[in-house]
């Protein structure tokens, strides 16, 4: 096979894979790093490198659960949207992964770009772990759900109130399930100027 096929059947191979289809084991945090290192290679526009990746594992991921089950109770509690089944989630799922990566975008102090290119190189950054993950038959999910956009949030992270919260890659070892990826023809989205 060459390069040209694998990088092929790595992007379209990819998929995401959620927690009910874990086997409970544990990755290796070798290949986490490598996932982590190939984020740092994302593109970034002016060299601002906004990525920031908090990763929990172990007793990591219950001090997870607990913290993001905190600040739901409390956010939610003051406004009104408390829902008891929500809480409950949010205390037991992240022990279903071997590893949560925490995502977060870092403004630069002199803001030298729109955020929306700084929120970009991080999903860049994110596509980057996800891709590494596939080659190396781990399976992963962004979810953006639970926490993520609460403003409460960041401060769990090191992240301030410029920042930005965007998400939790979940990561496990993949059941053997088969999983097929779906995705409208490229061509009804491109529009071709040749003349
Ligand atoms: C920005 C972003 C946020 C996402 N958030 C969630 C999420 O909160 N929950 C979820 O189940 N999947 C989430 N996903 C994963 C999508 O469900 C998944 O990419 C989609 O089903 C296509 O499957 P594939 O990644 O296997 O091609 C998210 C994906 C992206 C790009």
């Amino acid at each position: 096979m060459n390069e040209m096929n694998t990088i092929d059947e790595v992007i379209v191979g990819r998929r995401s894979v959620f927690p009910q289809h874990y086997t409970g084991e544990r990755v290796d945090d070798a290949i986490v790093r490598k996932m982590l290192a190939n984020a740092n290679w994302a593109p970034t526009h002016k060299f601002t490198e906004p990525w920031r990746f908090v990763v929990f594992t172990g007793e990591g991921l219950k001090r997870l659960a607990q913290q993001q089950a905190d600040v739901y109770k409390k956010v939610t509690s003051a406004n009104g949207t408390f829902k008891e089944e929500r809480y409950q989630n949010l205390l037991k799922k992240p022990m279903q992964s071997s590893h949560i990566i925490a995502v977060g975008m870092k403004r630069d102090e002199k803001k030298s770009l729109p955020e929306v290119e700084e929120i970009g190189a991080v999903f860049c950054a994110i596509q980057n772990m996800h891709l590494t993950a596939s080659a190396y038959g781990v399976g992963a999910y962004l979810s953006t759900g639970g926490i993520t956009y609460f403003e409460e949030a960041k401060e769990i992270f090191g992240l301030e109130k410029d920042d930005k919260l965007l998400g939790f890659f979940n990561i496990g070892m993949p059941t053997n399930v088969a999983l097929t990826g779906r995705r409208k023809p490229i061509e009804e989205k491109i529009t071709w100027v040749d003349h």
